[in-house]
């Protein structure tokens, strides 16, 4: 576990909602930990970070929001200026290129190239260098879009290798394809909740990562996981409980309680026993954390899982 947070360049991926938002957070909060600087880097999110980190909304800029933590909510345009920026380095030439109305709408067709914009600021600020050498950044990492998108993004490099002419932008896709499936400077990280439907998409999201793509994934994180209150053992005790007792008992809620634990929690074992068989990939558990609210606590305890 511990090597994850030496990378470089962290691509977070997994189904809408299951936590690649806290887990990218929580990573950035162990990796800051150990004197690191980080970069978050959202794509075009409805961004709850900001809430979640307890500090002041986060936009298309990048900006410092902890102890050496920078975090950005990319926008296609605006990574795409800032993208061509970096890479192109002289405005006047960017504003040529990219505010040419003939260019600009000629760019808006080229498939994938607002997924790239995004990607390729990203793995920018992984690679580059301040004026005093030392690198921007010890990691930078993305806060993918959910399962499809995010698969498009990570293909886009790959697209633009195979069919973008020689020069400047394939030059970039190739180093940016070939950092992705560099296991000691970048990582894939998929997260899954542990009930079915994630289950089966992260399995296929792996599928589709490791088979087709051929990238490696360095760890699948298991968001939520319920605290085992019932031993497997006594589950058909608790799930017969409510029906065994007398109408009207005090204990009826109780029971009624324990008996959807007790399902969840078999549910949750199938998920996990599944992930285990059909993932050859470390894994990971962070816990459900029954809290009213999930802030900066939560993120807190969730980065104990990576410290
Ligand atoms: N371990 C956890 N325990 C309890 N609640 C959690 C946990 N992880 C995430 N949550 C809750 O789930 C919500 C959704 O998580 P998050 O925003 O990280 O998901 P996401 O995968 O980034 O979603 P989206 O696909 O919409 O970007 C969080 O706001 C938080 O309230
Ligand atoms: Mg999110």
């Amino acid at each position: 576990m511990s090597d994850l947070l030496d990378r470089r360049f962290i691509v977070v991926i997994g189904k809408g909602g299951v936590g690649k938002t806290s887990v990218s957070a929580a990573l950035a909060l162990a990796a800051a930990k150990r004197g690191k600087r980080v970069l978050v880097a959202m794509c075009n999110a409805n961004e709850r970070l900001s809430h979640m980190l307890e500090v002041p909304a986060i936009g298309e800029r990048v900006v410092n929001v902890l102890p050496r933590i920078d975090a950005v909510n990319m926008t296609p345009a605006s990574a795409l200026e800032e993208y061509g920026m970096l890479v192109l380095k002289v405005r006047t030439l960017y504003k040529a290129i990219f505010e040419n109305r003939i260019v600009s709408s000629f760019l808006r067709g080229v498939p994938g190239l607002e997924a790239w914009s995004m990607l390729g600021k990203a793995y920018y600020h992984a690679t580059s260098a301040r004026d005093d050498g030392r690198p921007q950044y010890d990691l930078v990492i993305l806060d993918a879009p959910a399962t499809g998108h995010g698969l498009d993004m990570l293909r886009v490099p790959k697209v633009i290798m195979d069919v973008a002419p020689p020069g400047l932008l394939r030059r970039e896709a190739e180093k940016a394809w070939t950092l992705f499936g560099d296991e000691v400077h970048a990582a894939l990280v998929l997260v899954t909740l542990p009930e079915d439907m994630p289950t089966n998409e992260t399995i296929e999201l792996h599928a589709a990562i490791t088979r087709d793509m051929k990238l490696p994934v360095a760890q699948v994180v298991i968001n939520g996981v319920f605290p085992r209150l019932f031993p497997a053992a006594d589950r058909e005790v608790y799930e017969a409980l409510p029906a065994a007792l007398p109408a009207g008992s005090e204990l009826t809620s109780l029971a009624a309680s324990s008996r959807a634990r007790v399902l969840r929690e078999a549910v949750q074992a199938v998920s996990l026993a599944r992930l285990a068989a059909e993932l050859p990939v470390p894994r990971v558990e962070l816990p459900y954390l029954f809290v009213p609210e999930f802030r900066r606590s939560a993120v807190e305890a969730l980065a104990a899982a990576f410290g």
